[in-house]
């Protein structure tokens, strides 16, 4: 019976998820002090700033110290919607108090199951250096990583070249997009392969380059084959998958020579409807506190 029941919940259309959050370790502000009314003022205008910045970026600071919050919030940038950018934003505000209550920082993942439906990033901390955009950016404190479990069946060694090839293309992109430091790309392989790839948009190309390309190093022989995998840290993401999960592709590639022979054949969850897609997308946890997986139905 409970079986069925979970069954059936992870059947349904899903209206939004939460891939992650990571609980910061700057301690704790105790209950209706002035820490907490600052996050609550970010919380209350930030979303609004965020959907209606040109960059779908916003990044504040609230109060003096030493109760000074500082937030940043990054929504993907496919958003033709910036109503859904600022209830993505005001969502993880709340996800975050829920998740990690009376935490000083905390940093939230937000992502709908939806795969077309884009999510957003949202981080706040009551480190003086917090916003400063180079800072922290070779660091794991905001690592997030999510893989299928599942492997593209093929020459593993070609699959990694590439994929490796695709998402440093889609890199490159990223960092020299200087209006929202966002590039998608697909790659005509066996299977067809979509990756996005943004940075917050106060990183330099450089730095944004070397923060994504830092992301793809972490891409290991195991990681390289599976059927989609996603890595995040606050100021930059990749993602890659068998499907599309975006808008449109930016830009379309092919593989170079050395990397997978024409098509025999799509992958059989090619063929899967979203819903059933994403019970077979199982994520891993790695470094997280909690993953939310099962839908919120009240
Ligand atoms: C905080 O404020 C709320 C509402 O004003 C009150 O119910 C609660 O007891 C207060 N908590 C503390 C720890 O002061
Ligand atoms: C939001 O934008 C307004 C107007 O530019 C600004 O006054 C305010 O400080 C911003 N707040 C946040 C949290 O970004
Ligand atoms: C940069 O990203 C924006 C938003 O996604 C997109 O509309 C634009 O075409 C991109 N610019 C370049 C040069 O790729
Ligand atoms: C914008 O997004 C909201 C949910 O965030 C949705 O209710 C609304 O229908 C969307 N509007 C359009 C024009 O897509
Ligand atoms: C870098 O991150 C560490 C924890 O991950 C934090 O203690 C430190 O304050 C951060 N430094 C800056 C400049 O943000
Ligand atoms: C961050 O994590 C990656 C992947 O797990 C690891 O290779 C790297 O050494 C870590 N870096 C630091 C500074 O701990
Ligand atoms: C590959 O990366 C994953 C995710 O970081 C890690 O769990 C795994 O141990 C790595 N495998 C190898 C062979 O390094
Ligand atoms: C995926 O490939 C790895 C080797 O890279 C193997 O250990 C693992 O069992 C495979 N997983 C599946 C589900 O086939």
């Amino acid at each position: 019976m409970l079986g069925v029941l979970l069954l059936l919940l992870l059947l349904m259309p899903l209206p939004a998820t939460a891939t992650a959050q990571l609980c910061g370790s700057g301690g704790s502000y105790v209950a209706n002090g002035t820490y907490e009314s600052n996050l609550a003022a970010l919380a209350s205008t930030l979303p609004a700033n965020a959907s209606s910045s040109p960059q779908l970026f916003a990044a504040a600071t609230a109060g003096q110290s030493p109760d000074a919050v500082h937030a940043l919030a990054l929504c993907r940038g496919d958003f033709a919607n910036d109503t859904a950018c600022r209830d993505c934003v005001a969502a993880s505000f709340q996800h975050a108090q829920r998740t990690c209550p009376s935490d000083k920082a905390a940093t939230v993942y937000y992502e709908y199951d939806n795969d077309q439906r884009p999510g957003c990033v949202l981080g706040f901390s009551g480190d003086d250096g917090f916003l400063n955009p180079a800072a922290n950016l070779t660091g794991n404190g905001t690592l997030f990583q999510a893989w299928n479990t599942g492997n593209i069946s093929g020459v593993a060694s070609v699959i990694a070249a590439g994929v490796h090839e695709l998402l440093t293309a889609t890199s490159e992109d990223a960092a020299a997009n200087v209006t929202r430091r966002y590039a998608t790309v697909v790659m005509d392989s066996a299977p067809t392969l979509y990756s996005l790839a943004q940075c917050t948009p106060d990183l330099s190309a450089g730095d944004c380059q070397a923060c994504l390309q830092r992301l793809i190093g972490m891409v290991n022989a195991t990681t390289s084959v599976r059927l989609g995998g996603r890595i995040f840290v606050l100021r930059c993401n990749v993602r890659f998958e068998t499907f599309m999960f975006f808008d449109h592709p930016m830009r379309r590639i092919s593989p170079s020579s050395n990397a997978p022979a024409p098509p025999t054949g799509k992958s059989t969850l090619w063929f899967l409807s979203p819903s059933i897609r994403r019970c077979t997308n199982t994520i891993e946890r790695l470094q997280i506190h909690l993953l939310v997986v099962v839908p919120i139905l009240i």
